[in-house]
């Protein structure tokens, strides 16, 4: 499933991030990735477990605590430290996957990837390009979004970010461990959920949205993790 949320950032918070990083300090992004990463991989990132990427990740992960449809979309188990990155001067990432499992340094906990983010913090009149573009089972989708909003992608697609020809894109990324490991479940159960809220909102409670709601609550017993 692929899913955008909107708004995950407030304007101010985009602004505050976005000075923050003006005078950042950017290492080359291939620091972070394996040798077949690397040969695709061509933009700048900040340093991995620094102080400024643990200061704006906290920031990030307040707010996809208080994001009601990020836990419906990614219902996660623990999402480890947002990165940043940054495409110019024709920067891109070229196909390829998401490694499987990482280890969270400050915990010494290994996390699987089920769920990937895009958080971006340039609107995209601000670069030309820098399309992330994400192939999975229901074909090729291009996702370039204003800042402050996120995309969520399963971890096991093929994906890419554009060249970017002009200007600049910076943004976060991060990984989720779900609690439902399988993507096609995560999506029934996200589908069901919206469902449930629209017919509660529409109707108000009865019998059958409580039925409903309880499904919804064995169906994640019988497949959740944690
Ligand atoms: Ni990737």
């Amino acid at each position: 499933m692929m899913l955008h949320i909107p708004g995950v950032l407030t304007p101010d918070q985009v602004a505050y991030m976005r000075q923050r990083l003006h005078d950042a300090h950017w290492i080359d992004g291939r620091a972070t990735v394996g040798a077949q990463g690397a040969q695709v991989k061509q933009n700048m990132q900040l340093e991995e477990y620094g102080p400024l990427a643990y200061e704006l990740g906290q920031i990030i992960l307040n707010a996809l605590a208080a994001n009601p449809l990020f836990f419906a979309a990614a219902l996660p188990l623990r999402t480890c430290p947002p990165m940043f990155n940054k495409y110019s001067g024709g920067g891109t990432y070229g196909n390829h996957v998401d490694n499987a499992m990482r280890r969270v340094k400050s915990s010494g906990q290994w996390l699987r990837t089920d769920v990937s983010s895009t958080l971006f913090l340039t609107d995209p009149d601000e670069y030309e390009g820098g399309e992330l573009v994400v192939e999975d089972s229901y074909g090729t989708h291009e996702v370039k979004l204003p800042a402050g909003d996120l995309i969520v992608y399963p971890s096991t697609s093929i994906h890419r970010v554009e060249p970017v020809t002009r200007g600049a894109r910076i943004s976060s990324f991060f990984w989720t461990q779900s609690m439902i490991r399988d993507d096609a479940q995560r999506c029934l159960l996200l589908d069901l959920d919206r469902n449930i809220q629209s017919l509660r909102t529409r109707l108000g409670d009865s019998d059958e949205t409580v039925n409903l709601t309880g499904i919804y609550h064995n169906l994640l017993r019988q497949w959740s993790e944690a």
